[in-house]
């Protein structure tokens, strides 16, 4: 999956791995993922050095009241952390645990916002969780299912994606290439390079994200 995806990403591009965890994980089983996930790592750097950079973190699943490994799992160097929850998660359960986290000094990124209900149902909430300090990041993924691919194309249609991220699974799942370019080309408002690069860049370099609705052709750097 990897050859394949160095094919279609600029030179020197960054894919970082987000291995899932969850809060209410044994200690024990989210170290050997972590140590396993860094092993991992060592091994592809030698084998795409000069090509890609490569860095380890974690998609964090938030439910109920531990906030633990967020350290472990945020992007180095940054307060990012990936988040998501189980599809039946409420709006204000959203809020509330997102507040949590923004308590703690961190920043979520919310990993497949176009999966949960009060998404769906009320697109603009993107906007306020951006005015919060959140990020927002589509999945790739999200297109091989009907019911997640119509919301991902219309958050894509309205700016209400900071980013689109791979979301990769397994080899069957769509990676950030040309095929995938195109794809978005047809429906987002937003330039590909936005959303694969700069705002990307944005994060790995801790900064805030932009308020949604992102704005055609702005520059955001
Ligand atoms: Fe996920």
């Amino acid at each position: 999956m990897l050859t394949r995806m160095s094919a279609g990403l600029e030179t020197d591009s960054t894919v970082v791995f987000t291995p899932h965890y969850s809060c209410r994980m044994n200690s024990r089983v989210a170290m050997a993922r972590w140590q396993k996930s860094i092993k991992f790592q060592d091994q592809v750097e030698e084998e795409f050095s000069g090509k890609l950079n490569f860095l380890t973190a974690g998609e964090l699943m938030i439910s109920g009241s531990s906030l633990k490994f967020m350290e472990q799992i945020r992007y180095p160097g940054t307060g990012w952390v990936l988040v998501e929850f189980s599809t039946s998660v409420t709006w204000l359960e959203t809020l509330i645990q997102l507040r949590r986290i923004i308590s703690r000094g961190y920043r979520p990124l919310v990993a497949h916002p176009e999966r949960y209900g009060w998404c769906r149902r009320k697109r603009s909430r993107l906007i306020t969780l951006s005015r919060m300090g959140c990020g927002s990041m589509i999945s790739a993924r999200s297109f091989r299912f009907k019911k997640y691919a119509s919301t991902a194309r219309s958050l894509l249609r309205d700016g209400l994606s900071h980013a689109i991220c791979s979301d990769a699974h397994s080899p069957r799942d769509h990676i950030i290439d040309t095929r995938m370019k195109k794809t978005i080309g047809e429906y987002s408002r937003i330039q590909w390079q936005v959303l694969t690069k700069d705002i990307p860049q944005m994060i790995l370099n801790d900064e805030r994200l932009p308020e949604l609705p992102l704005q055609k052709q702005r520059k955001y750097e």
